[in-house]
């Protein structure tokens, strides 16, 4: 039998630092991107309504699920998994779970890094912008230099047209990322939610107040709150809605797993997964309505895709009283975010590679940041030089996806909902109910509700995703 607390196994130094880690994990490139993006192009309220439904009836149930794993195992996700099957008299093959997860967010920071690449370039770029430092011709400044609306929409494809600073971009990411990972639990992941977390807040509350005021609150409410059904009931916006929750709260990858095992065993985790759900899900709200007045008081199309925050809202910020500075500090904003994600990301292969290979956390948090790295170049080469390559022309709906929308979608529409559906039935079927129960922390008819989502809703639910991301055409 495994001792319960390995020796030296790391700890949050209080349940407010799980909270902002966790927190800082789940709020992300997710919240403010991806979010906005989904919503636009889904029809806005039919979209937010069903989101936050599958946030409360699926997601949260799910993330508890994971916390408590890793709060009972103390170990790496699959270590933690493995325990728990073990100690339920089930196989430790359910932590195939964790093995699907490890591999899934692993390849998700693959492509995050590249993304949040894109945010470091405009962090230079509105910040050139902003302190008048451009100098002609250089890359960095690039078509900002004429501030027209037309030359900073340009901003992206000349970043795209330049294999090498994107790339760059992208290993400054990692390398920051490897270098906080690298620092440990609590001076390094600790160390910077606690820092970065509360900084995202305060700017993120300015510029939603800024937005309330410059642009035009009235239509992004309206846009975000008045679900039109007949929309909603297309299942392309009910999977898209359930796909958001999920990747959103970082769930199926194993980061909750990874961080619950570093809590201490009186934090409560029912409460404390109900908090993070709701602080993630709230910045997403806020996310929407920070972005949208913008969209909507200079014309932009809110279904512009995935470059409505890179093009669109650069190009909108601008022709603001005060966008120059707003503009930036949004950037600024998007890069923490990410930092906070992807360090979630990375932790938890490190934890297992130290666990397993005895390897120093400086050297697994190295190896696997330069694995991250080397892939991650095929995603950032897709947008160049590797623009023609179809890696999976197989699988439907992927034959002319590239390596970033490949990766991108065999993790979020694949990888992802297995996990989670494996485990919701390990939780809600196999693994040992007394122990679940007693480390939920829930109690009455709360522990009850929790069990039957976990159990029968989750599943199902989750069932349904994975077989529309695998049959596209069912749709
Ligand atoms: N939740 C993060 C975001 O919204 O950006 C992304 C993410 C982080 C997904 C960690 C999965 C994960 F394990």
């Amino acid at each position: 039998m495994i001792a319960t607390t390995p020796p030296g196994q790391a700890r949050w130094s209080s349940r407010a630092a799980f909270v902002l880690a966790a927190t800082g994990s789940a709020v992300g490139l997710g919240n403010l991107w991806r979010f906005p993006t989904e919503a636009g192009m889904n029809g806005g309220g039919a979209f937010v309504f069903f989101y936050i439904l599958f946030v409360a009836l699926i997601a949260a149930p799910l993330l508890l699920s994971e916390t408590l794993i890793g709060r009972h195992g103390q170990r790496s996700t699959i270590g933690s998994a493995a325990y728990l099957a073990r100690q339920s008299g089930a196989s430790p093959a359910w932590s195939a779970l964790a093995v699907v997860g490890l591999i899934a967010n692993t390849l998700i920071l693959t492509f995050y890094g590249v993304v949040a690449g894109w945010v470091i370039y405009f962090v230079g770029s509105t910040g050139m912008d902003l302190f008048g430092t451009i100098a002609a011709g250089q890359p960095l400044a690039g078509a900002y230099a004429d501030s027209t609306v037309e030359g900073i929409s340009l901003l992206m494809p000349n970043l795209f047209a330049n294999p090498g600073l994107l790339v760059a971009m992208q290993a400054v990411f990692v390398v920051l990322t490897v270098w906080i990972v690298a620092r440990g639990v609590k001076g390094g992941i600790e160390a910077a939610a606690v820092w970065l977390m509360p900084a995202f807040f305060i700017l993120l509350i300015a510029i939603t107040i800024y937005a309330a005021i410059t642009g035009d609150f009235g239509a992004a409410l309206t846009f975000l709150f008045t679900p039109d059904f007949e929309r909603a009931l297309q299942p392309g916006v009910l999977s898209s809605a359930l796909g958001q929750a999920f990747f959103s709260l970082s769930l199926g990858g194993g980061a909750m797993i990874a961080y619950g095992a570093y809590a201490s065993r009186d934090t409560n985790m029912g409460s404390t997964s109900g908090v993070i759900a709701f602080a993630d899900t709230s910045v997403a709200i806020i996310a929407g309505l920070a972005i949208f007045p913008i969209v909507f008081s200079v014309g932009l199309q809110p279904d512009a895709g995935p470059t409505l925050m890179f093009q669109t809202l650069p190009a909108a910020f601008h022709s603001m009283p005060g966008g120059a500075i707003v503009g930036f500090l949004f950037f600024v904003l998007a890069f923490f975010a990410a930092l906070t994600s992807s360090v979630s990301l990375l932790e938890i292969s490190v934890a297992w590679v130290t666990e397993k290979f005895r390897m120093t956390r400086v050297n697994a948090a190295v190896m696997m940041g330069v694995i991250v790295f080397a892939v991650g170049l095929l995603s950032a080469l897709s947008f160049n030089i590797l623009a023609d390559q179809r890696p999976i022309p197989f699988v439907p709906g992927f034959e002319n996806a590239g390596w970033f929308d490949a990766i991108d979608g065999i993790t979020s529409r694949l990888l992802l909902p297995l996990s989670g559906l494996i485990t919701a039935i390990f939780i809600g079927w196999v693994a040992d109910r007394k122990l679940v129960n007693a480390e939920t922390g829930l109690s009455g008819p709360v522990l009850v509700a929790w069990r039957f989502l976990i159990a029968w809703v989750c599943p199902l639910a989750v069932a349904a995703i994975l077989v529309i991301g695998l049959f596209p055409s069912l749709l």
